[in-house]
């Protein structure tokens, strides 16, 4: 058995989840690095599938898209077999902790159901498939919520941190990740995931904190801080996951597990003033947001931190999410390479830059789902 993906001669991906945040960039990632590359990308295109986040790619010949359920077995194991993939990096997921705290039903049918129904084809198609053992991977895409919460002083997580998921969306995930652990050692499935800490960066769907954020003080609407916003998270600007995880594909020991992070550590409410302050200054220095967008704070003349506004704290709550990515670069040489103020800064700029992309978004019954989340929040 291959201990890395050294003997893959050539790397064929299926990416699930292709049409998401992370996913997407991922694709437009490791297009860029392999430009002939076979990369077949499946995603559902639940209401966070978004087919324009992979515009430009079509591009290449080893490019195809294919919308469908990880859950849908006959189409899955149809995809691998008809194109020869020989490596999955699996992304789908619901992926919201608010919308697992309201109905967490999808949770357990994507991401435990599902990612076990992509383990199970793997298995058929790699391992007992006609021509015996073939040569292949699966990469889990993980997070750092699967870890639990820490404490202030607590040590940031680390690959042998136990498990303790706090969140429906956590549990699923953490089940997820037991299953790929359990196909390994059962069956020889040549497994590697990653658990990475909060990302940010384009194409982030705006029901999360920093996208949410941006487009809030774009409509001069409240900036909803759950509790007292002192909760701390470990932001990773998206295209080093990206590039962490190709690292992973290319010299990652088979059976490990990696964590990636930012050691980038911030407490809820002074990112939101952050992004405020920045948002602030750039239509300061350039009249043209405030053509572009008049219903903004700024154009409205008000400050961005003035709509910040403390609103009901999220049931079970973590904390404080820290990550020790000792492990991925003492073993593989990775480290970020975008520090947070061009990261966070570049962030702004594309949504200032493609207001097209996220208002087809907030014109749906998205805007209506998040006016009835922060009504029930401010009760
Ligand atoms: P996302 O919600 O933006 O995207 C998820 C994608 O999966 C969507 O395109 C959706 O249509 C697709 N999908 C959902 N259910 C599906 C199904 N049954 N079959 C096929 N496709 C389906 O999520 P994201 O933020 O891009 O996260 C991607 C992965 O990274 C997830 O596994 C998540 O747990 C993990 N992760 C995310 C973060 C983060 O900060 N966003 C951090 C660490 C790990
Ligand atoms: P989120 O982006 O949902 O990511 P996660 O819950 O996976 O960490 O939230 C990031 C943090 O921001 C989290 O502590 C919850 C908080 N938050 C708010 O305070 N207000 C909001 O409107 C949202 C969406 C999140």
């Amino acid at each position: 058995m291959s201990v890395t993906t050294d003997s893959i001669v050539e790397k064929r991906l299926l990416v699930t989840g292709a049409a998401g945040f992370i996913g997407a960039n991922f694709c437009h990632y490791w297009l860029q690095q392999h430009p002939r590359a076979t990369l077949i990308a499946l995603d559902a295109l639940t209401y966070a599938g978004n087919r324009h986040n992979l515009e430009g790619l079509e591009q290449h010949s080893g490019f195809r898209f294919v919308q469908g359920d990880i859950n849908d077995a006959l189409l899955v194991e149809r995809v691998m077999t008809d194109h020869h993939l020989n490596v999955i990096v699996h992304f789908a997921a619901e992926s919201h902790v608010d919308r697992s705290i309201h109905d967490p039903d999808a949770f357990i049918q994507t991401n435990i159901l599902g990612t076990h129904n992509l383990l199970r084809i793997a298995r058929a198609v790699w391992l007992d498939g006609p021509q015996g053992w073939i040569p292949h991977r699966f990469h889990h895409i993980s997070t750092d919520e699967v870890y639990g919460t820490l404490g202030p002083q607590d040590p940031a997580f680390h690959e042998e941190t136990p498990y303790a998921p706090n969140s429906p969306y956590a549990a699923s995930k953490a089940g997820a990740d037991h299953l790929v652990r359990a196909y390994r050692h059962t069956y020889g499935l040549s497994t590697t995931t990653s658990n990475c800490s909060n990302n940010y960066g384009p194409y982030h769907f705006p029901e999360k904190l920093i996208p949410l954020i941006i487009v809030n003080i774009l409509h001069n609407k409240p900036l909803p801080i759950y509790g007292d916003g002192r909760q701390i998270r470990d932001w990773l600007y998206v295209e080093d996951h990206c590039r962490g995880i190709a690292t992973i594909l290319e010299q990652g020991r088979e059976g490990e597990s990696y964590n990636i992070g930012g050691c980038n550590e911030w407490a809820n409410i002074d990112i939101v003033r952050l992004i405020g302050e920045i948002m602030d200054e750039l239509f300061a220095e350039d009249p043209r947001w405030l053509q572009a967008f008049p219903h903004s704070a700024a154009a409205q003349g008000r400050k961005s931190a003035d709509l910040i506004q403390h609103v009901r704290d999220r049931p079970g709550h973590d904390r404080r999410y820290a990550i020790d990515a000792t492990k991925i670069t003492r073993e593989l040489g990775f480290k970020p390479a975008v520090d947070f103020p061009t990261g966070i800064r570049q962030t702004i700029r594309w949504y200032l830059e493609h207001p097209q992309w996220w208002q087809k978004i907030m014109d749906g019954s998205y805007r209506e789902w998040l006016d009835v989340q922060y009504g029930a929040l401010k009760a």
